[in-house]
């Protein structure tokens, strides 16, 4: 049993939207899938992480996935529609506080292969409808590179405000980015969905 009483893995989220996508627990059998996704360096260019292109690292990527599970720190989910993982969500850097989950951050990939058919634009609402309804979060905060135009539009789309800019904050990949810093507060995506 990890800390928020999940048994077996992270809960499965339908999206109301498409019966063929939902978000599901990650698998040994999804390996091949991790690796298509992060070995695309379009994916991991504004992202933590390295590029996971070698099999060995696919798997130390799944084993971190399942021990931020079993620790409550990470909560990762794969992106499945039509039967095919095609990309993950994340609530990273989870946060406790005595009235349960504080606050996360949102993190999201797809296979390059999928960008700009809207899967994210409809997956992410029903992760965010998760995380304020069913994990009681406060908060949810996101971190972007300026030049991630994709990311900034989705999350803003979403609801997010933007706070701030961190100035050089990385060393990512051989280059420094800055992160402008976004938030969305549960009181606001409530009132948003009422
Ligand atoms: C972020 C990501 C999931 C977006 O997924 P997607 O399905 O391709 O997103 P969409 O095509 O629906 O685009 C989202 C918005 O960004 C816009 N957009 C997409 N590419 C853009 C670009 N290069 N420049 C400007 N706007 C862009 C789209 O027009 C859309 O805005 P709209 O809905 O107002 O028209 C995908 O780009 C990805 O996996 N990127 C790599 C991983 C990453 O950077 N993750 C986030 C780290 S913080």
């Amino acid at each position: 049993m990890n800390p928020d009483g999940f048994a077996i893995g992270l809960p499965e989220i339908a999206v109301s939207t498409d019966p063929e996508l939902r978000l599901r627990w990650l698998t040994e059998a999804d390996l091949p899938a991790l690796q298509q996704i992060f070995s695309a360096p379009e994916v991991v260019r504004y992202m933590s992480g390295e590029l996971q292109d070698t099999e060995q690292k696919s798997r130390e990527y799944l084993l971190s996935i399942q021990q931020g599970f079993l620790t409550g720190a990470l909560y990762q989910w794969g992106l499945e529609w039509c039967g095919e993982v095609v990309g993950t969500t994340t609530l990273a850097g989870l946060e406790r506080y005595p009235g349960g989950i504080y606050q996360a951050e949102i993190g999201f990939a797809l296979a390059p292969a999928h960008w700009g058919c809207g899967l994210m634009r409809q997956t992410l609402p029903a992760l965010l409808e998760f995380a304020f309804s069913r994990l009681g979060l406060r908060r949810i905060s996101a971190d972007v590179d300026p030049r991630n135009l994709a990311s900034l539009r989705l999350l803003e789309f979403l609801g997010f405000q933007r706070e701030g800019l961190m100035r050089q904050r990385y060393f990512h990949l051989g280059e420094i980015q800055d992160a402008v810093i976004l938030g969305l507060l549960r009181d606001e995506w409530l009132s948003r969905q009422s």
